[in-house]
């Protein structure tokens, strides 16, 4: 069985491909490898993938605003199972150049699903966000409320991906999961979030902007447990002929504060913080609600923040050779 993955260098992308691969599926990747945050660890996480899993991994730099490239893929390689995670990730980086947020999760997003459509595709799945609950205060947040709000950009184009999707269910019958993820965290995860750049802050000093003076409050998911709901997903028989969209988180909120003073601890370092205000853009507060997760796939994240902290600092020590 053959699966595509899109966003393969980026850090959800990686570990969904490594699951996969796992189980002795074929994988390809498809991935710009543009340069957010530092190629060179989406390189890395290619390679990564490329060495260990030789016969069964293959790589394409491909812009998913080229529809014509993704449409050859799908002739000849017929994938069974598309997972889309390639987008323009950020809130904050969307308030300056929004034009590539409209590229990479609009048109980007369009072009995968129609030929994924024309390929009648039976399972697929996308990245969505928690964001687009938006500053709703209803914890723990359900599919079920209301999502008409959004804070940011980026918001707004994951619920445009939502959208968009369930109008070629009602009008192809195509069918899709929306996978709203809640700040994921782990190895070989993102420089540009909080956790990432908690620990540069510890062990290198760098200077760590936090908002809203750490009044914020977060679902933090660790990496395993969001490849472990994908990969069950995809095996679940209750998604099959629908238009969905599950939330994938751990399903409890951890204020900042907690979260910083829990690693001072772990590295006995002290981080180098500058407390600013509110940014726009930003939420308050998430919080998963995951009862429809667990209807799916009778699995729920288990790995507390402790846990998942410990393991990501581990990864983190070796990754930048420190004792
Ligand atoms: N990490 C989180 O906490 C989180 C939370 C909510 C939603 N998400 C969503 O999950 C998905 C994966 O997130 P991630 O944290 O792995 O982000 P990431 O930035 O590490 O991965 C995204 C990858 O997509 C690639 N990409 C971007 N635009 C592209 C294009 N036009 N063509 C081809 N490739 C392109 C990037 O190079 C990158 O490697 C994204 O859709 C993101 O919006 C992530």
């Amino acid at each position: 069985m053959t699966v595509l993955v899109t966003g393969s260098a980026g850090f959800i992308g990686y570990h969904t491909c490594k699951v996969f691969l796992k189980k002795k599926y074929k994988v390809l990747g498809i991935d710009n490898l543009n340069p957010y945050y530092s190629v060179k660890l989406k390189k890395k996480r290619i390679d990564l993938l490329s060495e260990n899993y030789k016969s069964q991994f293959q790589f394409f730099k491909i812009d998913l605003t080229n529809k014509e490239k993704i449409k050859k893929i799908f002739n000849k390689y017929k994938p069974k199972i598309v997972i889309h995670l390639a987008a323009q990730a950020g809130v904050r980086y969307s308030i300056e150049n929004p034009d590539q947020y409209i590229k990479s999760n609009i048109l980007g997003f369009f072009n995968i699903l129609d030929c994924a459509r024309v390929a009648k595709i039976k399972f697929f799945f996308y990245a969505s966000s928690s964001s687009v609950y938006g500053n709703n205060k209803n914890f723990p947040l359900s599919e079920k409320y209301r999502t008409d709000d959004q804070l940011s950009l980026y918001a707004a184009t994951k619920k445009s991906n939502e959208i968009i999707a369930r109008s070629y269910f009602n009008i192809f019958g195509f069918k899709s999961v929306g996978m709203r993820f809640f700040t994921v965290y782990g190895p070989y995860g993102r420089p540009d979030m909080f956790m990432f750049k908690l620990l540069e802050s510890m062990y290198f000093k760098k200077k760590l902007y936090v908002y809203n003076n750490a009044d914020h409050f977060r679902d933090f998911t660790y990496i395993d447990d969001v490849v472990n709901s994908i990969f069950l997903l995809s095996k679940s028989k209750k998604i099959i002929n629908k238009n969905l969209v599950v939330n994938i988180g751990r399903g409890s909120s951890i204020g900042l504060k907690k979260i910083i003073k829990y690693v001072q601890e772990l590295t006995g370092k002290k981080p180098n913080l500058k407390f600013i205000k509110m940014q726009k853009g930003d939420v308050k507060k998430t919080h998963s609600d995951l009862s429809n997760l667990r209807s799916l796939i009778e699995y729920s994240p288990k790995i507390d923040y402790r846990k998942g902290l410990l393991l990501f600092i581990d990864w983190y020590k070796k990754y930048k050779k420190i004792n």
